[in-house]
């Protein structure tokens, strides 16, 4: 979506369909010699969140969109009415629109709030993922919306908008990637757009092959990678549009291609949706392209972590032991917790780079659905000052997680008698269980884990990625970064 600062000039206004309060909608009617006509068509509305209704006007605005409790709202309305604001936008035949709402009284927040919050509603209304259907249905014709506010409001508008276009080829990206079949997106193709993505300025790619990852000791790795006739790639993608010398912040992404569970197999019901489970990888992808679009001015190291979970002749067993690039060894006595697996020889690898801050991000239990369902990505954290930071970026962005307990006592459910640790807990709390093993090989550096089993993809006739959490994730970079 393309994207325009403009000045809330009602007078000079001329667009095919205004998208405002009732209040301004009025006041445009009169102004174009069309109170009549709305006067007529509002006599059902009610000026209330969640109502929304379209009229044609004669003259330079051919129709105005009325939201409903346009005026004033709480930051959750002001979400709800952007969703709305955008589908209705999206599904109309419309090349371009204006939008009057960044005038709306939203408490604690100002227009670079309001105009991003209605650029990830249109980023989600407008994204389709057509490319293997062969008569596309319900294509999107909007091409332009210009967001329109008062003259003092420009210049943060215009800031706003570079982020929020920069947000959007973000979230698009790491939805694709998420909603590729996995026979296309393999580790192979996740290491190709990384190499894409490397093109911009100031990004370099590294990628570690098996050879190298061997010599590297990263046997809990190669314990998953192994089992696949696709070869597992360890990328690493660094951005630095910041001093040269500031510590960088390091993401982390499980991008299991597809998850079959190895030879502790799943069961068939929904296991396409493994497809899902290299969502982690394309969060960190998509976070990390918004944040060279953006050209924030911030140091990052991104690695992700890609390998496909098969049943194999070369497959690990119950019962392997192997040993991580830490030293430390895994009885793996589930080889349906692999996403653990790839991310500790990735958590060991980053520290080479000294980051300021560890976050990973992976689809790694099913446990944290149960506990939390869609609508947060399950947090952890050694530091509480990075929990904090990442859980208000979940705020401001609508895209939120909840944090859970790291206590030690959980600890002792990895206890094995053959190796330093299994790769599986016991039968409570397995997202907790996951996250103490992942914490075992984070030694003196700020981490935090989400865990976005739930948050990531959409289940049922929505299936599909949901790019979550790239808008929270960028929304913490771009404090990290002072804007
Ligand atoms: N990729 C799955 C977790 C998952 C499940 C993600 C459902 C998205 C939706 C992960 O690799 C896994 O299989 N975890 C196991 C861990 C168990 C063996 C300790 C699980 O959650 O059952
Ligand atoms: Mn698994
Ligand atoms: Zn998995």
């Amino acid at each position: 979506m393309n994207y325009a600062a403009a000045n809330s000039d009602l007078a000079a206004l001329r667009t095919p369909c205004l998208g405002t309060s009732l209040s301004v909608a009025k006041r445009v009617a009169r102004a174009t010699g069309n109170a009549a006509t709305l006067n007529r068509a509002i006599t059902d509305f009610k000026d209330k969140a969640g109502e929304i209704l379209c009229v044609n006007l004669d003259g330079p605005v051919a129709r105005v969109l009325i939201l409903g409790g346009a005026d004033e709202c709480s930051p959750t309305q002001y979400r709800k009415m952007a969703t709305l604001v955008a589908q209705k936008l999206t599904g109309m035949n419309l090349s371009q629109a204006a939008l009057h709402l960044v005038g709306t009284k939203v408490k604690g927040h100002g227009v670079a709030w309001k105009a991003q919050a209605l650029m990830q509603a249109l980023s989600h209304a407008s994204y389709r993922f057509n490319t293997y259907k062969s008569k596309p249905k319900q294509p999107v014709s909007l091409k332009r919306v210009r967001l329109l506010a008062n003259q003092g409001d420009q210049k943060a508008l215009r800031a706003a908008i570079k982020l929020g276009s920069a947000l959007d080829e973000g979230l698009t990206l790491a939805k694709d990637l998420g909603n590729e079949p996995p026979n296309v997106c393999t580790p192979t193709y996740l290491l190709g757009q990384a190499r894409k993505m490397a093109r911009a300025k100031d990004v370099s790619l590294t990628a570690l092959d098996e050879k190298k990852m061997l010599s590297l000791g990263m046997g809990a790795f190669m314990s998953v990678s192994q089992g696949s006739d696709q070869p597992g790639k360890m990328i690493i993608l660094r951005y630095n549009g910041g001093k040269k010398n500031d510590a960088p912040i390091a993401l982390v992404g499980k991008g299991i291609t597809f998850d079959t569970g190895g030879i502790s197999l799943k069961p068939p019901p929904a296991m396409d949706e493994m497809k899902f489970d290299m969502c982690g990888a394309a969060a960190v992808l998509g976070v990390t392209k918004a944040a060279i679009g953006a050209r924030l001015p911030i140091n990052l190291v991104t690695v992700v972590a890609a390998a496909e979970n098969m049943p194999s002749g070369r497959a690990s067993r119950p019962g392997d032991i192997v040993t991580s690039a830490s030293g430390q060894t895994i009885e793996i006595l589930n080889t349906d917790a692999e996403g653990r697996l790839v991310l500790c020889d990735a958590l060991t690898h980053v520290q080479s780079y000294k980051p300021k801050a560890i976050i990973d991000v992976a689809t790694l239990t099913g446990a944290c659905i149960m506990a939390l369902g869609s609508h947060a990505s399950g947090l952890f954290a050694n530091d509480d000052e990075l929990a904090d930071a990442i859980t208000q970026a979940g705020e401001i962005s609508g895209d939120r997680s909840w944090r859970l307990p790291l206590w030690d006592e959980y600890q002792a459910g990895l206890n094995t008698n053959f190796a330093d640790m299994a790769n599986v807990g016991g039968r409570g709390a397995g997202s907790v269980t996951a996250a103490c093993f992942l914490s075992r090989f984070v030694k003196g550096y700020k981490w935090a884990h989400m865990d976005i089993a739930g948050s990531s993809f959409n289940q049922g006739a929505a299936k599909g990625s949901s790019g979550r959490p790239v808008a929270q994730l960028f929304a913490y970079l771009v404090a990290e970064s002072g804007l």
